[in-house]
């Protein structure tokens, strides 16, 4: 195992990522972990970067027992610096603060010296860095060498000549360091000697073993799922972990895709035998939406608090016959398929709960239901938990569905939500997808939907004049859902779903291709 000690780095998760993807297994503490209560011997630590100054008086440092713990260290950023501050206090506030580009000169060293570059072995004696930080060594500790510079930073690159201890002022985890995840490799798989026999698999087992410890032997835990891959992989884990001990509930609040909540109890409930209910609440919703015209926010608002009463309801019942079931345990648990970017704050040392934007998001859930949150998936990419659910037997069509906003297609039917809207939107953004999967093209596209237009336009079919609504298509591409290009289809792609919904979806007589980036306009259209 490499310990990845944090000291609130934006990019502290990018290490231990790095080193999942270098199959070297890993784990991340606060930068504040006692060295005697590891419940582990590390081969190896890499102390983050963070965005303190060492010579603070209230900045964070390591137990000083990480360095009798013998065994080799890396420091990036404010790592090297609290390396460097151990070993002299030598540093001090730079001229001018340093971010983004620089040019990294490695200096050789040979003959009884060679061991010490050890770090920078299989790269090119210039490499481009990443760089963010404001503080800089002043001199070298006792017993450092250099072994990289920077124009600006003449001790980008240090180790020492005895110990296996390194310092970077760059960092290797970001993908703007070219050559980055050889220096970690470099560090954990030649310097710590860790093993690369981390797999996905592992990951399972060890999720597993966590979950069943964290539960007890009859505690319950129940979970909304929505049919996406994050809470359907979430699920699944729970299901393999304490089987019907997990309750998942899809609340089907009426403005789902098409068909949706049928799909989800054969694909979660049947095919991968997770213990479902499903609640029909589309009547309610509707219900509450009527009346609803031109206040997107309004539409969100009622639909995340009716979401959170029917949960609870929902919540309530299953426990009463969870209680009385020969399991006879409570439900104290609820799941969370959070991912790592949903956490906005990495592990805190300020305290010893963590604090993430979601914990706020299901405030709403926790305060009546006093439950404790389990997010099996807080540490991982989107990528991760797509291979994750590949392992787990998730079927491929699932693992690569489009993201869907919890609001629905409530936030597609521009104006009222009524019935009559909800039934053309489904069956215009069905026939949208199919031609979209039909055509090879689904993979390429980031998300996709057809949005229904509140206004009229006049068209003759069958030789009749008709006054009827207008879709309006919306597919992007993009890697972060921040920023996002239109998809550019051919025209004959959009003339044949064009044929198609107006063909057979009654109630719509034009559509049209939503050709706007983001910015300036959001993904939704509401
Ligand atoms: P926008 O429209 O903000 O969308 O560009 C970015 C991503 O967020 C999704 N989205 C939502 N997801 N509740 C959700 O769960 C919402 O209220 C919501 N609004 C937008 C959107 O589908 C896209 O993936």
């Amino acid at each position: 195992t490499i310990l990845v000690l944090d000291f609130g780095s934006q990019y502290t998760h990018l290490i231990t990522r790095r080193l999942r993807e270098l199959n070297v297994y890993c784990e991340m503490l606060p930068c504040t972990q006692k060295v005697a209560d590891l419940p582990f011997k590390p081969k190896g630590v890499i102390l983050s970067g963070g965005p303190y100054s060492v010579y603070w008086d209230d900045a964070p440092h390591v137990d000083p027992a990480v360095f009798d713990l013998n065994v080799p260290l890396l420091g990036i950023c404010y790592g090297l610096q609290e390396i460097a501050w151990h070993h002299g206090k030598n540093v001090l506030a730079g001229e001018k603060r340093e971010y983004g580009h620089a040019y990294l000169k490695i200096e050789r060293h040979t003959g009884k010296e060679a061991h010490i570059e050890r770090l920078f072995q299989d790269l090119q004696d210039d490499m481009e860095v990443w760089m963010s930080h404001g503080d800089k060594l002043s001199h070298l500790p006792d017993s450092f060498v250099t072994i990289a510079t920077t124009n600006n930073a003449p001790f980008a690159g240090i180790a020492h000549t005895k110990k296996d201890y390194y310092g970077i002022q760059f960092h290797p985890e970001v993908t703007h360091t070219k050559g980055g995840t050889v220096l970690l490799k470099n560090f954990a798989v030649d310097i710590c000697k860790a093993k690369q026999d981390w797999t996905m698999g592992k990951f399972v087992d060890q999720e597993i073993a966590r979950i069943r410890a964290l539960v007890g032997e009859k505690g319950q835990v129940i979970g909304a799922v929505s049919g996406g891959v994050d809470s359907t992989v979430a699920a699944k884990l729970m299901k393999e972990a304490i089987g019907d001990r997990f309750h998942a509930v899809l609340v089907d609040n009426g403005v789902l895709r098409l068909n949706e909540a049928e799909t989800v109890k054969k694909t979660l409930g049947e095919h991968l035998g997770i213990n479902l209910t499903v609640v029909d609440a589309s009547e309610l919703f509707l219900g509450r939406l009527k009346g609803v015209t031109d206040d997107p926010e309004k539409k969100r608002k009622i639909i995340g608090n009716t979401f959170i009463e029917v949960f609870q309801d929902e919540a309530k019942k299953i426990a009463k016959a969870a209680a009385n079931s020969p399991m006879a345990g409570e439900i104290e648990w609820l799941l969370q398929g959070t991912l790592y970017p949903d956490v906005i704050e990495s592990i805190s040392f300020k305290g010893p709960s963590q604090t993430i934007k979601t914990h706020h998001n299901v405030g709403g859930l926790l305060k009546g239901m006093h439950l404790k949150l389990i997010e099996p998936l807080r540490e991982l990419f989107k990528d991760e938990v797509r291979a994750l659910g590949a392992n787990l037997g998730i079927p491929e069509n699932l693992i690569w569905r489009h993201p869907f906003p919890g609001p629905g297609i409530a936030i597609r039917i521009l104006g009222e939500v009524t019935p009559e809207q909800v039934r053309i939107a489904r069956e215009a953004d069905y026939i949208f997808i199919e031609e979209i999967q039909a055509a090879g093209l689904y993979r390429k596209i980031s998300q996709a939907f057809a949005a229904l237009l509140p206004v009229k336009a006049v068209g003759v079919m069958g030789d009749k004049r008709v006054h009827d609504q207008i879709i309006a298509l919306r597919a992007v591409e993009t890697s972060d859902f921040m920023t996002a290009d239109w998809y550019p289809f051919d025209g004959e792609f959009l003339k044949r779903v064009s044929r198609r919904i107006v063909n057979e979806v009654t109630g719509v007589c034009r559509v049209v291709y939503d050709v706007t980036s983001k910015p300036p306009g959001t993904i939704e259209m509401e």
